[in-house]
């Protein structure tokens, strides 16, 4: 008997789904061959990787963000719930705005590691009782390697935001948080009535953790002022909201948190160094959340 390994179930769950691929080389229709790659009608070939994820990339690309800085996001995100406020507000959001779907397939664009996307999904599960289908994608390998790793039932590939391996309209919701977007591209994959959910920093994000990296104020804050332009350029802005909370890390936490942010690519110097040392610390997470339709 064949045991089925990890490499073969992500396969099979995928081959659920091959009709939303397109080739990223030629465009063209894709398949699941033997449970081992991603192929297309030219023979264009993609093999899942024996964590279960899969490289659509057409070439090689070395990102900025390491295992280290994916690991301590996750550790963060499910051990602390530093996002948990977010995931529950982004599914209230989904449920409200897509409530009459039965099933609601979303794509996370710039998942990183991954835990966004599942435990929005897990939310909008259970507490809302609507199927989800879900696909992640990320330009770094080193995300979506250990999403892979982490949580099963989705579907997880590097790829670029910029020019993804989907065919037109597949989805209902797109998630992009923090991340860069690409407008053109989430247009042409949303359905006619989907929609847009971006995240991002607004001034309060991480301040403690800013107060003690940079001295030049201007470095401190963030402006959110193109974002927002370029968004409502883009999509008709149906909502937005403004989420502000803190949560209280201790010191491994505090730790973990200064790795997951590239934040501490900056410096590690003196004040960061007594920042670490701390028994506990109130971090601020201050987001806008931006809803469009098309
Ligand atoms: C600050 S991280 C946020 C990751 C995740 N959304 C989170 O909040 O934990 C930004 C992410 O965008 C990804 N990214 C940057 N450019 C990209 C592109 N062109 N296509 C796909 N992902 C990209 C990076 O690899 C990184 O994982
Ligand atoms: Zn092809």
């Amino acid at each position: 008997m064949v045991k089925v390994n990890k490499r073969m179930k992500s396969a099979e769950h995928l081959s659920n789904f091959e009709s939303i691929f397109k080739c990223p080389i030629c465009n063209s229709s894709m398949k699941v061959f033997k449970l081992k790659s991603l192929i297309c009608s030219n023979n264009h070939t993609f093999d899942f990787t024996k964590q279960g994820y899969i490289n659509l990339t057409t070439h090689l690309v070395k990102t900025k963000y390491s295992k280290d800085l994916f690991e301590a996001r996750r550790k963060l995100i499910a051990e602390n719930g530093f996002f948990k406020p977010l995931s529950q507000a982004i599914a209230e959001i989904i449920n409200k705005h897509a409530f009459k779907k039965g099933t609601i397939s979303l794509i996370d664009m710039g998942c990183g590691e991954g835990s966004h996307l599942s435990n929005i999904s897990e939310i909008v599960s259970s507490d809302y009782n609507k199927i989800t289908t879900g696909v992640g994608i990320d330009l770094s390998k080193e995300g979506v390697l250990i999403a892979a790793k982490n949580y099963t039932n989705k579907i997880w590939a590097v790829a670029d935001l910029a020019n993804t391996p989907f065919k037109d309209k597949q989805f209902d919701v797109i998630l992009n948080i923090l991340s860069p977007s690409n407008y053109a591209e989430f247009n042409r994959l949303l359905k006619a009535d989907g929609l847009v959910v971006k995240v991002v920093p607004q001034s309060g994000y991480l301040k403690e953790l800013r107060e003690v990296i940079f001295d030049e104020p201007v470095k401190q804050s963030y402006s959110n002022v193109d974002t927002f332009e370029r968004f409502n350029e883009n999509f008709q802005l149906v909502d937005s909201s403004r989420l502000c909370y803190t949560v209280t890390l201790d010191n491994p936490a505090i730790q973990t948190l200064v790795q997951m942010t590239p934040l501490s690519w900056a410096t590690m110097e003196g004040q960061v160094k007594s920042f670490l040392k701390a028994n506990s610390a109130q971090i601020t997470v201050d987001l806008e959340i931006l809803i469009g339709k098309k």
